[in-house]
């Protein structure tokens, strides 16, 4: 017997449907919205997505449909974080409170804060705990209405760390999202080759790449591009050697300096270029031309306090593929909301709504590579969905901070649902139980 889940009376229904390609330009704003709708979910897999009239005559004719009433709700996609830094170890309180008395970025790192603090940790830390955190940040990620997570390494950097990074993503992935494990051993240099990072770009070309890809441990390679991290020139070896052992490219792109990385990315047929804040006008006319997807991450802009978000609206009207993430990680953004993220699209970098949700849903499944499967509720696609308590798609930015998630849908499985507040009073209990 077939497993069969019929979600009903949704009032918006988002499905993104369409031609399979990244949105772009006015195909951002397009959400195959359809009022009164509903999904009907075949063993994990959507069967159908539309009119709630034609979706649930086909649901009649079968039996043992389970039913969930969405009460005139969103239904929608989950969302896609194509870039995160899920494997970190403990938050970087020092690093927070130096900022807000002032310290720049670069300044924390040299007072040996930033990106090396995480990596002392993740190289000390047990395997078990790792996992431990991993798990349950992805709870949390779950908790906001994402349901697949790209992870990348790079708090390791030497070769048990970074393995002992990319195992984690191994063990958790599935549990219950689907994780996308990337490489970043390009993060910085690591203290022991300060003084030759050439020998280091050469040892994770030849030793390290090859394995993780025979291990089947990461898909893509990812190479931090910017002061104090990785020349261009650098940048560019790292990622033509990564091509050459067979794994899809990422860029961390244009973050804090304009180094030319994000066109380095369109040149080498990178999957995307992520961050953008300091691009320019010929980045964006190169994305637009380009099918290199356009990541932009304001969790980090908004974290570390400063105003140059990336030019969303330029990005948009030169037809680059913009998609948007968390960049989840204890430096520069720590959150697993994608909401949040969509909020901060809206009112910091001027998207509108509907194109913010289809940067972060169908636009993140191409950022990733798996828009065959994910990104749309479209028939064929697996059946990852959310339920937003918000009867106007609209609100899911407008309302910043608040988790408006009620349930979330992986596979067809129910892997979320909101818990309850006791209405109760403290006095009203007691007197019940008098
Ligand atoms: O994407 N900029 C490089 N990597 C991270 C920050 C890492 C950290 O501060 O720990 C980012 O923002
Ligand atoms: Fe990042």
């Amino acid at each position: 017997m077939s497993d069969l889940l019929l979600i009903r009376n949704a009032g918006q229904l988002l499905t993104l449907r369409g031609p399979e390609v990244p949105r772009r330009g006015d195909a951002l704003s397009d959400l195959g919205l359809i009022r009164d709708g509903a999904v009907l979910i075949r063993n994990g897999s959507i069967e159908a997505a539309g009119p709630a009239d034609e979706v649930e005559r086909l649901a009649g004719e079968e039996r043992d449909v389970t039913e969930i009433d969405a009460r005139r709700r969103v239904v929608m996609p989950g969302f896609v974080d194509s870039h995160t830094h899920l494997v970190h170890g403990p938050p970087r309180l020092l690093d927070y409170e130096m900022r807000l008395r002032g310290a720049d970025y670069h300044q924390i790192s040299e007072a040996g804060g930033g990106i090396l603090a995480s990596v002392k940790a993740v190289r000390g830390a047990a395997p078990e705990d790792l996992e431990a955190q991993a798990r349950a940040a992805v709870r949390n990620f779950v908790r906001h209405g994402t349901t697949t997570i790209e992870a990348k390494s790079g708090y390791g950097l030497d070769e048990t760390a970074e393995f002992k990074a990319l195992v984690v993503v191994a063990a958790v992935d599935g549990q219950p999202v689907d994780l996308i494990p990337t490489y970043l051993g390009a993060h910085i240099i690591p203290a022991e080759y300060k003084d030759d990072p050439d020998a280091y770009i050469q040892w994770m070309c030849e030793e390290m790449m090859p394995r993780i890809r025979r291990q089947r441990l990461a898909a893509f390679a990812d190479v931090y591009c910017d002061r104090g991290a990785f020349t261009i020139h650098q940048a560019r070896q790292y990622l033509t050697w990564a091509r050459e052992v067979g794994f899809e490219l990422k860029v961390h792109a244009e973050q804090f300096e304009h180094t030319g990385a994000a066109r380095m990315a369109c040149e080498l047929g990178a999957t995307s270029a992520d961050h953008l804040e300091q691009a320019d006008a010929e980045d964006a006319a190169a994305l637009g031309r380009s099918p290199t997807i356009a990541t932009l991450l304001p969790g980090s802009v908004f974290h570390l306090g400063l105003d140059r978000y990336a030019p969303a609206r330029m990005l948009v009207e030169n037809g680059a593929a913009v998609a948007l993430a968390t960049d989840f990680n204890p430096g520069t953004s720590p959150t697993c909301s994608m909401p949040f993220i969509l909020s901060l699209a809206c009112t910091r970098m001027r998207m509108s709504p509907a194109e913010a949700i289809s940067a972060a849903t169908i636009n993140g499944a191409h950022a990733v590579r798996r828009a065959e499967s994910i990104g749309s509720l479209e028939p064929g696609k697996q059946a990852d969905v959310v339920l937003l308590n918000v009867k106007d798609y609209r609100e899911i930015p407008y309302w910043f901070g608040v988790n408006l998630v009620e349930m979330a849908v992986k596979r067809g499985v129910v892997v979320y649902r909101q818990g309850e507040v006791v209405e109760k009073s403290a006095k009203e209990r007691a007197a019940d139980a008098r």
